[in-house]
């Protein structure tokens, strides 16, 4: 086996893993952190953790409720938030982004309040074979409770979406087009762009999971014309507990409300209400507020490092990652070659379940995720149960994948191939 490391110069990562304090912690005596697992959850910067931490000690009280001097800094801090989210998504007003608790809620707002307001029995919803089960599972729901019938984009074998198939699909003139931006087991970036014109030029509405894009790459919601883009902050170097979802105005403005209670509403009757304007019509009750602080603060981390650096730095490791893994007799990794792919390697290794190879790295320090990752169809079409999933973000560095492939010869070792 070699020892080749490539130099990734797009980012300082030594710097950058200077930021994140968990990075210096060791797993046990010796052992230091190897984290692989950013798909599942990224690591925070001290920025984020003391942004909450700051909010807490100085200005914690609700929002749109008080008007003493706290009440009046966290409303314009958590407003402030929104309007970093839209900049940051290139969206044309903050009043579109829509605070939800993480990407599946975000995408069950949709189902619920404009699927159910606009979708009709006999009506097709068009989703793929690589969607991870919140952007399966809502419309399962909504589909036996409207009659709605259900068409899957197949997983052409190099990993990519087939767009002939989905064309074809197209015939059946659908109303939802909903689809993942970046799987998070192929690892595979999908032509949203090209996707969205033709589902809109068929007359569907399109909702794109950018759960695994947002974090990683550049995302214009105005260049790709999406009308619904969800994701979560804590896949972003931000905390757990809240995500984004935006709309297209006219699609918001129609919605019903989804949640009902507190600050929804512009009045209430012992036998009515209005619903509030946009984008309170959609956050009903308390909101996460320190989160949505800290989800601006990832956000200006974010955009201080650069998402077309943190782009190309991923690009880097996972072409390098997808080379050494290569190396490894019997490993197969899934999905497109490097350029079509974020930074994301799930694989399997014959004859080991993927919780040995988990436990194996594990005892290396090296945190991988084993399973079926949130996406059961998409492994039952491959015919397995679960992977080994290894996933990179901008303070992995090629020096952690040749520790993952020490790893996996360490596997190979303790299992006698
Ligand atoms: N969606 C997350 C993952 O892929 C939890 O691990």
């Amino acid at each position: 086996m070699t020892q080749s490391s490539v130099d990734v110069r797009s980012l300082d990562v030594t710097r950058i893993r200077s930021d994140f304090p968990i990075l210096r912690r060791e797993v046990r005596p010796g052992i230091p952190l190897i984290y692989l697992d950013s798909t599942a959850t990224s690591q925070k910067p001290e920025a984020v953790i003391r942004a909450m931490d700051e909010f807490y000690r100085q200005s914690n009280a609700n929002i749109h409720r008080g008007i003493h001097v706290l009440a009046e800094e966290s409303t314009a801090a958590y407003e402030l938030a929104r309007e970093k989210v839209a900049q940051f998504i290139g969206a044309p007003a903050a009043r579109q982004i829509i605070f939800t608790r993480n990407t599946t809620e975000a995408i069950n707002l949709v189902a619920y309040a404009w699927g159910r307001a606009n979708l009709t029995a006999g009506g097709v919803g068009i989703l793929t074979e690589m969607e991870h089960h919140s952007n399966l599972v809502p419309w399962h729901i909504l589909a036996a409770e409207k009659n709605l019938r259900l068409e899957f984009i197949p997983v052409a074998p190099d990993g990519m979406l087939d767009l002939d198939e989905y064309r074809r699909l197209l015939d059946h003139q659908p109303k939802l087009v909903s689809f993942t931006h970046m799987s998070n087991v192929l690892g595979t970036i999908t032509p949203a762009a090209e996707i969205i014109r033709l589902a809109h030029e068929a007359g569907a509405v399109t909702l794109l999971d950018g759960a695994q894009s947002v974090p990683h790459f550049p995302v214009n919601v105005q260049s790709l014309d999406v009308d619904f883009l969800a994701f979560s902050a804590h896949k972003m170097c931000g905390p757990t507990g809240i995500g984004v979802l935006y709309g297209r105005k006219s699609l918001l403005e129609a919605m019903p409300p989804f949640l009902g209670g507190g600050d929804m509403i512009k009045r209430v009757h012992l036998r009515s209400f209005a619903a509030n304007d946009l984008p309170h019509k959609f956050e009903a009750g308390t909101p996460a507020i320190a989160e949505a602080i800290g989800l601006g603060a990832a956000i200006d981390y974010l955009t201080s490092v650069g998402m077309d650096a943190i782009a190309a730095h991923e690009q880097e490791i996972i072409a390098y990652a997808l080379e050494r893994l290569e190396e490894v007799p019997g490993v197969k990794v899934f999905g497109p070659s490097a350029e079509h792919k974020g930074g994301v390697a799930a694989f399997t290794f014959p004859g080991v379940h993927p919780h040995d190879v988990s436990q194996i790295l594990d005892q290396a320090g090296i945190a991988v995720r084993a399973g079926h990752h949130c996406a059961q169809p998409l492994h039952e079409k491959y015919g397995i149960p679960a992977t080994t999933r290894a996933s990179f973000y901008l303070y992995n560095t090629s020096e952690e994948v040749d520790k993952l492939v020490e790893g996996l010869y360490k596997v190979k070792e303790v299992f006698g191939m």
